[in-house]
């Protein structure tokens, strides 16, 4: 098989594994408290859940994460991601456009996003770290991206039978890329988590984007040793870093960075705990994914509808009108995450 063939095929099963996954890891956002606030003096309809994103407003602090892209089944499910997106005025991330350089006819998967979504929504790009400068941009124009994400998966890939094994070189990469593009450049894991030491090499480098992707929720060690038979990775599911504690230990690089809460959003209360905690966009992907595979499309509707109406419910009653107020709620650390942090 060619290795746009391999490809498309492990698209098709990385969808089809996640379903089947089942392991549970934490992401310790049960640790987090907020205090409840019953004197909020605040209309429920003056609660204004709008934010600036990667240069354009955005309805909610809340995004579609990269997923998919590149095979027929992609097609269909990024376009109703992007319905979904665009309904709730929401930003939607591609999967890894890697198919989509060589391969012409998989274009069509990413640029639905786009004529879906509009000019006037927020679509970002998607290419791993071993991409050239002019790759980013050649992925970031196919579809008028506003950013590019740039993923970090060594975890998966050294899972992966067929992926890559040598990660030199990446940080030197990125920084190539960061210096090259016009657009924002996202740098995001993949569900094990960024720590501060990571993040501050990056930030070092010209990064002013994490999306810190930890753990707690898709866990590709499990579906990439789901797809494979020859070893047991099973010993490994538990590895990586719950995403709250990760975004905590981000929070204190400060500077310009801008951080990106994902990993294990199921709820409302996460998206809440992520913006009290220092986040400035929340990705979910697991989440919409099984709802829509699942339940179809109606649900997952119905299940973006719901955080949306339960972030605002949220907003009022910690007193917070607008996003930025989240930024200064005090809260609280307990339990396991209490001691990771000391
Ligand atoms: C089926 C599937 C495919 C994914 N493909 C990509 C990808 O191509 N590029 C990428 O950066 N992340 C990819 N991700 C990772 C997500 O963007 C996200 O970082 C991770 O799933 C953790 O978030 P979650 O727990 O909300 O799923 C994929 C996730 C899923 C579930």
């Amino acid at each position: 098989m060619k290795g746009n063939d391999i490809r498309r095929d492990r698209k098709k099963e990385h969808i089809e594994y996640f379903l089947k996954s089942s392991y549970k890891n934490r992401t310790l956002f049960e640790d987090i408290y907020i205090e409840h606030n019953s004197l909020p003096e605040l209309d429920l309809d003056e609660i204004d859940t709008k934010t600036e994103f990667l240069g354009k407003r955005v309805d909610f602090p809340i995004m579609i994460n990269a997923m998919t892209g590149g095979s027929e089944i992609s097609w269909e499910i990024n376009r109703y991601l992007s319905q979904i997106g665009r309904k709730y005025g929401i930003p939607m991330a591609l999967g890894s456009q890697t198919i989509a350089l060589r391969d012409k006819t998989s274009q069509a998967s990413f640029k639905i996003v786009r004529d879906i979504i509009g000019e006037d929504g927020v679509v970002i790009a998607n290419l791993s770290g071993h991409a050239s400068p002019e790759e980013a941009k050649y992925a970031i124009d196919m579809v008028n991206a506003d950013g590019i994400q740039i993923h970090l998966n060594p975890a998966q890939e050294l899972v992966m039978e067929e992926g890559d094994r040598n990660f030199k070189g990446i940080l030197k990469n990125i920084e190539k890329i960061v210096t090259s593009i016009e657009k924002p450049l996202i740098v995001k894991e993949v569900g094990f988590g960024i720590s501060k030491a990571v993040a501050e090499k990056l930030y070092n480098v010209g990064v002013r984007y994490i999306d810190v992707s930890g753990q707690g929720g898709t866990n590709f060690i499990e579906i990439e040793d789901r797809r494979n038979n020859k070893r047991d990775y099973r010993d490994l599911y538990s590895w990586g870093i719950p995403t709250a504690l990760s975004l905590i230990q981000c929070t204190s690089i400060g500077g310009d960075l801008k951080l990106i809460s994902s990993g294990g959003i199921k709820n409302s209360l996460d998206i809440l705990k992520s913006l009290v905690i220092g986040a400035h966009m929340v990705g979910i992907s697991g989440m919409l994914l099984r709802k829509l595979m699942e339940e179809g499309y109606e649900a997952a509707d119905k299940y973006m509808g719901e955080l949306t109406l339960k972030l605002k419910i949220l907003m009022l009653l910690t007193g917070s009108r607008r996003v930025e107020e989240l930024k200064r709620l005090p809260y609280k650390v307990k339990g396991e995450l209490k001691d990771l942090l000391e």
